[in-house]
């Protein structure tokens, strides 16, 4: 992953007055930086003036479409906050407003609002801004002026940094979207607004958008910029570089106009109201949302015991990392949800999906993994059991990237899951395994030697044996290669590919130009899936099929799938009920032995059990590695008991454990130190027979799985019935 580089305001400025408030900006980014790990402060990355003049315009697109005063307390604290780029990425950048008190200090409540609708709003004002073609002020102030015209906070941090950097500097500049306020430090060169085409805000699975924590709330943009396509070299040439001493004179640029705001002047910019048409859509949203809160108030959300656990643990969000190639840190599931916009599963939920399952009579009970809240999150499931309630026809999609010639218990929670929804929904289901992914993220050539291709593709044949022997229906089941099957889905691939743009795809998964076209292609193979009509001899299926599909993975997959979801109401007939999206149902992660924190990985053989493990291993590695919640000594052992949420041996026991009642028992008595399972031993002990048992039977059902039988579930035919 290429680290962020803030852009420093200072780069092209001799020390001017302007460039004192970008020492502001560069100072804060230095300080802040050995608190990210990922982040590095490097050199400067110089800022495409389209990006600068991006930059401006979506922060007057936040404040208008918000309602937020631009100058109030809370904003100004960000107008010294960098602007990110990462270097190979012209058109990129990312920053972040701070929006005040939890929910925001705008008139839109984002407590009530998807970020979705939000981010929507923000991009659509910020493409109509640039189409009113509104000019770019330059405006040079002095501290005191602009602590009558913005505020004490904006004035102070203002003054603290012109004197502290420079005692004879007493002059700020500013730059500021003609009449609408949100001032930058104009350090970096501005184009005019006419010079750009387009805004794309990327939604992106590492961004946080808006986060409504305990303190404050936070709008985090990552952005991609267009220039105008018949931008001349002359206008090019007439984007103003703001440096020098005082503001340009409106002669130096036919774009942007040195203008002195005064305090009069600028008395709107303190406003809390809706400035802008698209924050009146929002608004409305946010109080249907808060009506139809207050009336099913009584069936209430309710919080998993462990999800509200979870969120109290996590205490530094900055370690969280989750994306397809990585997952570290403590994972705030809650925080996962808000910044993923996805949704929790509640109790309601919970109870439709009992309905439509155990109360037909197919399973006898909800899978441990829904009584326990694993699978915690979904996106548009309630609309699925509605269209299944109408006898809308449904099928289960899911996948495994074939990395290693033998699965671990993680990557068999979803395969477990899975096949009690194809139980529970008698419904066929199609597995993806990605040969082509793991050869493009992970593939060698050499010199001579040539590729390892195949060597991916013979583990789709290892990795399929497992998956069989979770006891799938033969008749209602298609594994495929994407290597030998993507023909079929190649018309849907195609037009994926055609709906989707680059920056889109860069943005959600990180890819940069160094990226092999591979990575950039291969996210609408993964999409592909997801409408029936890639499946016509095996859904019998075509382009008007009413067909819903249902999803089941662990929450790291979900970035394919919202720009799959983004997308999909081009690949289906206009009579789709979810448009062609699919629905999909979040798993949290199987931690590793370690500890409960990332997920477990093929690459650390001590992190994992895998399936093809000893009776021997599996205790070896329990005893050895399995972090332990337990107290130091016997006595406190006795007197406090274990800490649950950090011991390992308890969590897997949640995950494999079938009986609630004996899981209760081991929970209070390790918890409390007291009974049979008083001590991390027992409750160890108890945990290898568990594994080991499961661990046998699902090998014994894999040695009876021969060539021909993996042949046969591979092999192109109906399973619909
Ligand atoms: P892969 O092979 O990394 O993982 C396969 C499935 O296992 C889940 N998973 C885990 N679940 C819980 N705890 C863990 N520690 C853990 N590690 C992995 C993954 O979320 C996934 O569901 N690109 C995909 C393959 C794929 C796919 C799909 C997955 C293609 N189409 C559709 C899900 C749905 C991959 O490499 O998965």
């Amino acid at each position: 992953m290429s680290s962020l580089l803030p852009i420093d305001a200072t780069a092209s400025a001799a020390a001017t007055s302007a460039a004192t408030i970008g020492a502001a900006t560069s100072t804060a980014a230095t300080s802040t930086a050995p608190k990210k790990k990922e982040r590095v402060v490097g050199p400067t990355v110089p800022c495409p003036p389209a990006v600068a003049t991006a930059w401006l315009i979506l922060r007057v697109a936040v404040a208008d479409v918000l309602g937020l005063a631009p100058a109030c307390q809370d904003c100004t604290v960000s107008l010294l906050q960098p602007l990110w780029r990462k270097p190979g990425m012209a058109g990129q950048a990312k920053f972040s407003v701070g929006l005040g008190k939890k929910g925001g200090r705008g008139v839109v409540d984002l407590q009530c609002v998807d970020q979705v609708f939000v981010l929507e709003a923000v991009q659509a004002a910020a493409n109509r801004l640039i189409a009113e073609q509104i000019d770019i002020d330059c405006w040079e102030t002095t501290p005191e002026d602009l602590l009558e015209i913005v505020n004490a906070t904006a004035a102070s941090t203002a003054s603290s940094a012109t004197t502290s950097k420079n005692k004879n500097t007493v002059a700020v500049t500013l730059a500021v979207l003609h009449e609408h306020g949100a001032a930058v430090p104009p350090a970096l060169p501005y184009a005019n607004t006419n010079a750009l085409a387009a805004i794309e805000i990327l939604n992106m699975a590492r961004v946080s958008v808006v986060q409504t924590g305990q303190r404050k709330a936070e709008l985090t943009l990552m952005f991609a910029v267009t220039e105008q396509q018949d931008a001349t070299e002359e206008k090019v040439a007439a984007v103003c570089v703001v440096n020098g001493p005082g503001p340009p004179s409106s002669s130096s640029t036919s774009a942007t106009t040195a203008v002195r705001h005064t305090p009069k002047q600028c008395a709107a910019w303190n406003a809390t109201k809706l400035r802008a048409p698209e924050g009146a859509a929002l608004l409305q949203t946010a109080q249907a949302h808060q009506a139809a809160q207050k009336e099913a108030a009584a069936a209430a959300t309710t919080l998993s015991a462990e999800t509200t656990t979870a969120a109290a643990a996590a205490d530094d969000a900055d370690e969280m990392v989750v994306t397809i190639e990585d997952v570290k840190g403590k994972i705030d599931y809650t925080k996962l949800v808000e910044q993923f916009g996805s949704t929790l599963i509640d109790d309601a939920l919970q109870q439709r999906l009992y309905d439509q399952t155990v109360g037909q009579g197919r399973v006898p009970a909800l899978h441990r993994f829904l009584r326990r809240g694993m699978f915690f999150s979904h996106r548009d499931l309630d609309t699925l059991l509605g269209a299944t309630e109408k006898k809308t026809p449904m099928y289960l999609y899911t996948g495994r990237g074939p990395s290693s010639d033998s699965m671990h218990l993680g990557h068999l929670i979803p395969f477990l899951f899975t096949k009690w929804l194809q139980d529970a929904f008698d419904a066929p289901l199609v597995i993806q395994m990605t040969d082509d992914e793991k050869f493009i993220f992970k593939g060698e050539y050499e010199d001579g030697a040539g590729d390892n291709l195949n060597h991916f593709y013979n583990l789709t044949m290892e990795n399929a044996r497992d998956i069989i022997a979770c006891g799938f229906d033969y008749k209602k089941t298609f594994i495929f290669s994407d290597l030998e099957y993507v023909g079929q889905m190649y018309p849907n691939i195609v037009r994926i590919w055609k709906a989707v743009t680059t920056n889109t795809v860069t943005g959600i998964f990180g890819f940069d130009g160094s990226s092999n076209i591979g990575k950039v292609a291969f996210p609408a193979v993964q999409a592909a899936p997801s409408f029936a009509s890639s499946f016509p001899k095996v859904l019998e299926a075509d382009r008007d099929s009413p067909r819903c599909c249902l999803i089941p993975c662990a929450i790291d997959q979900d970035p394919y799938f919202r720009m799959t979801r983004d997308v999909a109401h081009k690949l289906v007939s206009k009579k789709h009920v979810l448009s062609g999206k699919p629905s999909l149902i979040h798993s949290k992660f199987f931690p590793p032995l370690q500890g409960a924190t990332g997920k477990m990985s093929s690459s650390d053989a001590n992190s994992a059990i895998f399936l093809t493990d000893s009776p021997e291993d599996i205790e070896r590695k329990i005893k050895k590695h399995a972090f332990s919640g337990g107290q130091a000594t016997t006595e406190e052992q006795r007197e406090r008991g274990a800490d649950l949420e950090v011991d390992v041996s308890y969590q897997w026991l949640r995950f494999f454990l079938e009986d609630d009642d004996e899981l209760e028992r081991i929970g209070k008595e390790y918890g409390s130190g007291q009974g049979e399972y008083w001590s991390t031993g027992k409750v160890k002990e108890r945990l290898i027979a568990v594994l080991q048992d499961l661990v046998a039977a699902h090998k014994e059902r894999r040695a009876k799985i021969t060539d021909e039988e993996v042949r046969r579930w591979m092999t192109e035919r109906s399973i619909v019935t």
